[in-house]
């Protein structure tokens, strides 16, 4: 496993093991932080039309001097355009602000009602050609359980709010045996909680050299979902991607687990008003 490992979607598409998160990072900080990551090895950018950086995403990637098919680009449907039935529309804006000819992944943000008919328009602009892949962000069990039902296309991705507080370990569990991959928005707990300041982190972190972030990230890469670390701060932009120079046991593996306390630091799926 290295920092270009990729791991393949159940369509075949391959999008790399570890991925740079922009939520929250103002637009005038998006472009600067997007460009060390891609300095720091980073091929794959996570954003969203809600974070409202879509624009200085795509111009970071069009000045990298990389070629587009090396990185890997999400971005998300909001919520108010699925509601209002303006899913093809956003998705043209999505793809017109980031101007990076494609985008790879696009995924449904929230499970917002009408997340059925939402998903049949995601298929038509997949079927199209438009995007490589489809999938759906902050579905529980019970959404991926309907909206499998009814679908031609399955999602490719499900990505979610984990880190050692919130394991996901059913959730995961399920997605897996639906060949779904998941990705962990808020790895690190969000900042503000106290997941980096737990002794066996700590203690993790003396053994090996390494950050407690650091940490927390190769444990995401071992347990085989995809973190999407975000800072606006250069070194640890570089720090969050050097995971690939040591390996956590199955015991230390386990201790990181224990940490969960079916925490969320974000909204809860199964009720949010947004
Ligand atoms: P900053 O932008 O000041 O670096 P999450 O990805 O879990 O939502 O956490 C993001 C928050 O954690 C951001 O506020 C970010 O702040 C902070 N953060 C990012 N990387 C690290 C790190 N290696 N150590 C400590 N805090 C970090």
């Amino acid at each position: 496993m290295q920092l270009s490992s990729k791991k393949k979607l159940n369509n075949g598409v391959m999008i790399p093991g570890l991925g740079f998160g922009v939520y929250q990072i103002s637009r005038e900080e998006t472009g600067r932080a997007v460009g060390w990551a891609f300095e720091a090895g980073y091929r794959h950018i996570d954003t969203a039309r809600f974070y409202d950086n879509e624009k200085e995403v795509g111009q970071a990637v069009r000045k990298s001097g990389l070629k587009r098919e090396e990185i890997f680009v999400t971005t998300k449907l909001w919520n108010s355009d699925a509601r209002a039935g303006r899913q093809k529309e956003a998705f043209a804006e999505s793809l017109k602000d980031l101007n990076i000819e494609y985008i790879d992944l696009y995924l449904i943000h929230w499970p917002v009602e009408n997340f059925i008919s939402t998903w049949k328009i995601l298929e038509e602009i997949y079927t199209a050609g438009l995007v490589r892949a489809i999938g759906v962000s902050n579905f529980q069990i019970h959404h991926l359980e309907i909206l499998l039902a009814a679908a031609k296309v399955a999602p490719a991705t499900n990505q979610i709010e984990s880190h050692p507080y919130l394991t996901q370990k059913e959730l995961r569990e399920y997605c897996a045996a639906k060949e779904i991959l998941c990705e962990a928005w808020s790895p690190l707990g969000g900042g503000r909680s106290l997941v980096l300041e737990e002794e066996i982190l700590a203690r993790l972190a003396g053994k090996y050299a390494k950050s407690p972030a650091q940490i927390v990230l190769r444990w995401d890469l071992q347990r085989g979902i995809i973190p999407l670390p975000k800072s606006a701060k250069r070194e640890r932009i570089i720090s969050n991607s050097q995971l690939y120079d040591f390996e956590l046991s199955r015991e230390e593996m386990a201790a990181i687990d224990d940490l969960n306390k079916n925490k969320r630091v974000g909204p809860d799926p199964d009720n949010f008003a947004f």
